[in-house]
This record gives C-alpha cells, sequence and structure tokens, in this order.
C-alpha cells in the first residue's frame, strides 16, 4: 500500500492534458462491442476502471488491439454477438462498469457473475436490480441488495416506462442498454439531469434515441455500427487542477481539450461563483461532445451555498470543490449531496475527517457539508482507498502550511494513471512511498 507525501507551495504554470474521459471510454467499449463494424477509439483512459470494462468484454470474445498508448480498435461483434464469459467478471473499483454491464447482462442469452473490490462490493446495487427485474431480468444481489451479481438468462425482456428515484447516469445507463434488446419502447424519466454521455454516443453509433425534457426514449431491436470516438481529457480529472490553480499563488496553468458536456461542467460553475478565473477557450465539438481548452489563473475564492441544481452536474468533483472551500474566504453550504456517501468511498466522511486533520473546520451532514474557509496546516490523513480523496487532499497539501502525507493512495490509478507524474511536471511537490 503506497502512500503520498506532498509539500506546500506549489506554483501551478504552464499545459496540461490530462487523461482521457472516465465514463466516455467505458461507453466506447461498450457500444464498440456491440455494433456491427469495427470502432477507433482515440484518446481511451488506460485507467484500472476502463481496463476492467475492456477485460470483461475481451473475456466475452470481442477482440481489441491497441494502435498506441491510447488508441484503441475494437471488433464490434453486433447486439446479439457476445459470448459466455469463461468465469466471473472481475469489475475492480468500477461502478459505472459494475451498473451499466448489469443492464447489458441482463439482456444476453447467458448467466453471468460480476464482482469487484472490497469498495465496489458495498455499492448499492437495487436501484439497477429493481427496475431491471420489472423488466423482466432475473438478478441476484446478495441480502443488502450490494454485489457479487449474479444474472440468469430469462427469454426476452418487455421495455419499461420508468422514473429515476435517485438522479443517476449509471442507472439510467443501464436500463438504455437493456432497454436495446427489450420489445418495446423504454422511457425513462430522471429527476434532475444527469450526463448525457450514453445517449450521445447511442445517437453517434446510429441508434435512434429521443430526449424531452426530462425522458429519454429508445425502442429495442436496433443495430449499432461502428464509429470513430475521440475522447475528450476527463472533466473529473481537470478539476483537481482547475482548484489546485485557483488556490495556488500565482498560477496559470492551461488545461487542453476538457470535455465541457453541459451534464458535467457543474465544478466550472461552482467555481466561478466561488470567484474562480476560468476562462474556456477554443470551444468546439468532438463528434457529440464539446470540448474546450480551460484557462485557469489564481484567484482569491469565497464561500458560496452550492447551487442544488448544480449538484448532479458536479457530482464527482465534491472531494476536490470541498478543498476549494476549505481555502476560501467565508463559509461554502453543500446539500442535497447524500449520493455522496455512496461511492468508492463515503465521500462525505472521507473528506470531513481528512479536512479536519488539517485544521480545517467542516461540519459533515447526512447529505452534505459546512465547511469554514481558513488556514491548513500538515499532517496524515487516510485517502479511503479512494482515488478522488487522496488526488483532492494532493491539492489540500499545496496549500497548507507544512507536509500532507495521504495514506493508500494507489487507487489513484483508478482514474488518473500518470497523476503524480503530471502534477509533479507542473509544480506541485509531491513524492510517492512505498
Ligand atoms: C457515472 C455516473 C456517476 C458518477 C460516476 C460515473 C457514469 O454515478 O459518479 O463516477 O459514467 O455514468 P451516478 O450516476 O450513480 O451518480
Amino acid at each position: 500500500m503506497s502512500s503520498l507525501v506532498v509539500d506546500p507551495g506549489a506554483r501551478l504554470r504552464g499545459e496540461l492534458r490530462v487523461p482521457g474521459d472516465k465514463s466516455i471510454s467505458h461507453r466506447a467499449v461498450m457500444l464498440g462491442a456491440l455494433a456491427d463494424s469495427p470502432t477507433r477509439v482515440e484518446g481511451f483512459l488506460r485507467g484500472e476502471d476502463s481496463l476492467h470494462t475492456l477485460q470483461a468484454f475481451t473475456g466475452m470474445g470481442v477482440q481489441t488491439r491497441w494502435e498506441d498508448d491510447e488508441t484503441l480498435h475494437i471488433d464490434g461483434v453486433g447486439v446479439d454477438g457476445l459470448c459466455a464469459p469463461g468465469s466471473a467478471i472481475y469489475l475492480g473499483n468500477s461502478g459505472t462498469a459494475m451498473r451499466l454491464m448489469t443492464g447489458l447482462l441482463a439482456a444476453q442469452p447467458f448467466a453471468s457473475d460480476l464482482g469487484g473490490d472490497a469498495s465496489l462490493n458495498t455499492r448499492p446495487m437495487r436501484r439497477v436490480a429493481d427496475p431491471l427485474r420489472e423488466m423482466g431480468a432475473s438478478i441476484t444481489l446478495q441480502g443488502d441488495g450490494t454485489p457479487p451479481v449474479h444474472i440468469e438468462p430469462v427469454a426476452g425482456l418487455s421495455a419499461l416506462r420508468y422514473r429515476l428515484p435517485v438522479a443517476s447516469a449509471q442507472v439510467k445507463s443501464a436500463l438504455l442498454l437493456a432497454g436495446l434488446y427489450a420489445d418495446g419502447e423504454t422511457v425513462i424519466e430522471e429527476p434532475a439531469p444527469t450526463r448525457d454521455h450514453t445517449e450521445r454516443m447511442l445517437r453517434t453509433f446510429g441508434y435512434a434515441i429521443a430526449t424531452c425534457g426530462s425522458e429519454v426514449t429508445l425502442r429495442g431491436g436496433g443495430r449499432l455500427s461502428g464509429q470513430s470516438i475521440r475522447v475528450p481529457a476527463d472533466i473529473s480529472s481537470a478539476a483537481f487542477f482547475m482548484v489546485a490553480a485557483s488556490i495556488a499563488e500565482d498560477a496559470d496553468l492551461l488545461l487542453r481539450d476538457v470535455g465541457v458536456n453541459p451534464t458535467r461542467d457543474g465544478v466550472l460553475s461552482i467555481l466561478r461563483l466561488m470567484g474562480a478565473h476560468i476562462e474556456v477557450l477554443n470551444a468546439r465539438h468532438w463528434g457529440a461532445e464539446p470540448v474546450a481548452d480551460l484557462r485557469v489563473r489564481s484567484a482569491g475564492l469565497h464561500g458560496i451555498d452550492i447551487p442544488a441544481e448544480l449538484v448532479p452536474l458536479a457530482i464527482d468533483e465534491f472531494p476536490v470543490l470541498l478543498v476549494a472551500a476549505a481555502c476560501a474566504s467565508g463559509v461554502t453550504r453543500l446539500r442535497g449531496a447524500a449520493e455522496l456517501r455512496v461511492k468508492e468511498s463515503d465521500r462525505i466522511g472521507a473528506m470531513a475527517d481528512a479536512l479536519q486533520a488539517l485544521g480545517a473546520s467542516a461540519e459533515p451532514h447526512a447529505d452534505g457539508m459546512t465547511v469554514r474557509g481558513g488556514p491548513l496546516r500538515g499532517g496524515s490523513v487516510q485517502s479511503r482507498g479512494d482515488h478522488r480523496i487522496g488526488m483532492a487532499m494532493a491539492v489540500a497539501a499545496t496549500a497548507a502550511s507544512g507536509p500532507v502525507t495521504i495514506t493508500d493512495s494507489d487507487n489513484i490509478a483508478t482514474s488518473y494513471p500518470g497523476f503524480v507524474a503530471q502534477a509533479a511536471a507542473l509544480g506541485m511537490r509531491l513524492q510517492e512511498t512505498a
């Protein structure tokens, strides 16, 4: 188990392209595998999570090959071409792989078992299994509704009209993937907008899908055709440097090719409300996904009440946004974010403990946190094996008065392989220890 020691006083200047978007990389493998013709994916995230998805599909007979480090070719087998996996599918730390694949595999004519690491095996799965069972799927979970998941084949799925009880792109996407195979029209209603990469990519692959207000509709029985996909840099990874550059002295950073899909850009809106200097430059589209370069300069941040409607649009960025709050003047209040309790770790508990360990005033609530900005001191914090807690606290360390040790930092590779090297190249002072 590695630790990361970060010294204060980073001066972040220069340019950076963070690795490819994790959500889009997962979906590119899944839809590429189901297409009738080959798909080329440029900028694929070679992180542990998306590599687990890739491995799962190669285990079901999908041939893939690397053109270079980040360019992947997938020989699609068609919607009806997957083979039974020879053994249980291991998905590591990836909730996205687990939820989306449960939807997809529920519709296959073979049985499958899905499991993961200690964290993934505590993640709630009834939110996916319950509506899939309404479609006719046969899914067995553990008694407390967690993985491992066992799926038995059924004669066919029927389409469903369903209102999501929680705003979750993973659940929406699982149901859309099952809906590809269902008899009739599947209609999903969202209580609030969530990331729409599945919808955009289905359209890119030539699958008709309608979005009207809060409803997404697709009819089962269609085909997908292989595509050339360019994956934008992951805004969730860029967020660490957006905050780092905002709180550092004399920073001026250009983050290139960042995905700025409006269902993902809550972090931009929240940081700007806090007074951050972020310019969106060179806005363009890569296929269906909007992309831009982000110039971030040092700013005196101030606390805010985070608007409730921005919460699902920044759901993965709260660890580092809470660091921004701890470095801002005044009070920041986050509410309506109970989902953070069931991510890769309990991110409310983990961040409250970690910020308090550095002397911050961070009061956890069932569905959020109240943070009063002030000076941070050095110390030791636990990442709880959660990639985003580890990276968020590395950013916090840059503004602390002494070195910060982050224990159990290996999982950073889940979403951001190369974080330490890229951060060091930009002026952050970090060292990994075994
Ligand atoms: C994801 C959706 C979000 C997010 C996760 C990735 C996706 O989860 O937290 O990291 O790729 O669909 P929920 O949809 O469950 O909130």
